[in-house]
């Protein structure tokens, strides 16, 4: 592709002796799980977002695992999520036992929709999964009284939203974030990575037994658990990268900012309200025609992505679960694409593609 959907080794090149040097440090004290830069990394992270504590884990599906796991969802119980998601959201659930149960997406904003979980709650309804999808913040003002209303546990699927906010507050500061570092994330670790934010020592305390056998100190387990660590080489890598992240997000808005300007007149565009800040992980159009566009693209060589063309409650998995209503995913799902938004984009690049974009539709 002329114009790749994501370049990282334009995002390391610059960077390549300083990812080195912090590499060569680790290979010097040697302390590849859970060293000091994992720790250190854990810090930044919950200064950055303004949260309690940040606990480092081995990937963002296993940050909503574990996190789900800390409110004690458990086999039988039933978690209110998007359809429209990643996959790895409703894995998170069923990995424990528990139930996802898909609830549609507001029609403009395309997030959970909360004027729609009412009608979802049964007795066995534990818990609620927002999902801030491309960096889109859910209506947590919405959500958070929800969950109180009913006492439900809220775990935010933090994934696609690094960076983002709703009234100046970091996702992931509302209910327990979950959130993944994954290669093609905004902050991105060179493999698997992800951590979970948390409120109060005593769960930042509980998640650091759980990632790790449950170990209290070397030699004495205090409950039977898997281990999920972030490693400390990912870790040195992460911190150089973190340094850069409120730059990227800045490019990424940019970017974004042209898009609206040059699109907003010709596509179905997903409306930010005010007081919500968007990180921009995906820069999401609709139009009717989306497949005979998206081709066109592609032949030009502008790398356009589906997320994602098939919602999770229709993957094999979950096909015998529901009957589901979900008209508005099922909108959402044939409509949209995502447009490439990352730092590395070049200026023309993106103008070539909106003037193409404008053309086609
Ligand atoms: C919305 C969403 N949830 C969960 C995940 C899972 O993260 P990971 O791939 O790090 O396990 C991802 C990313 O892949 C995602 O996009």
């Amino acid at each position: 592709m002329k114009v790749p959907y994501v370049d990282l080794a334009a995002q390391h090149a610059p960077l390549e002796e300083e990812l080195l040097e912090a590499v060569r440090e680790v290979l010097r004290h040697g302390w590849f799980i859970l060293g000091p830069e994992v720790e250190e990394l854990e810090e930044r992270l919950a200064e950055r977002l303004g949260v309690h504590g940040v606990v480092g884990v081995a990937n963002g599906t296993d940050a909503l695992t574990l996190a789900m796991r800390l409110r004690c969802i458990a086999p039988g119980d039933e978690v209110l999520m998007p359809s429209h998601t990643f996959l790895a959201t409703a894995h998170g659930a069923r990995l424990l036992g528990a139930e996802p149960v898909f609830v549609d997406i507001e029609p403009e904003r395309m997030l959970l929709d909360p004027a729609r979980l009412a009608e979802a709650l049964t007795p066995k309804t534990r818990a609620v999964v927002p999902v801030h999808l491309g960096g889109h913040v859910c209506d947590m003002d919405a959500l958070v009284a929800f969950c109180q209303e009913h006492e439900l546990e809220l775990i935010e699927d933090c994934a696609q939203a690094i960076g983002s906010t709703w009234r100046g507050r970091s996702v992931g500061s509302f209910g327990l974030g979950a959130f993944s570092l994954h290669p093609l994330k905004t902050l991105s670790a060179p493999g698997d990575a992800g951590f979970v934010t948390v409120h109060d020592d005593e769960e930042l305390e509980r998640l650091r037994l759980t990632r790790n056998f449950g170990l209290r100190d070397r030699d004495h387990t205090e409950f039977v658990s898997d281990h999920s660590r972030l490693d400390t080489l990912h870790a040195a890598m992460l911190l150089v990268k973190l340094r850069r992240l409120d730059d990227w997000i800045a490019a990424r808005q940019a970017h974004a900012a042209a898009y609206t300007a040059g699109l907003a007149d010709h596509y179905r565009l997903i409306p930010v309200p005010e007081h919500s800040e968007v990180a921009w992980s995906t820069y999401v159009v609709r139009h009717p025609e989306r497949d005979r566009i998206l081709e066109t693209l592609r032949t030009q060589g502008f790398d356009v992505k589906i997320h994602y063309p098939v919602p999770v409650h229709r993957q094999a998995p979950y096909a015998d679960t529901g009957p589901w209503e979900l008209p508005e995913t099922e909108r959402g799902v044939a409509t949209m694409m995502s447009l490439p938004v990352t730092p590395e984009l070049g200026p023309s690049d993106r103008d070539a593609l909106i003037e193409l974009l404008r053309g086609l539709a």
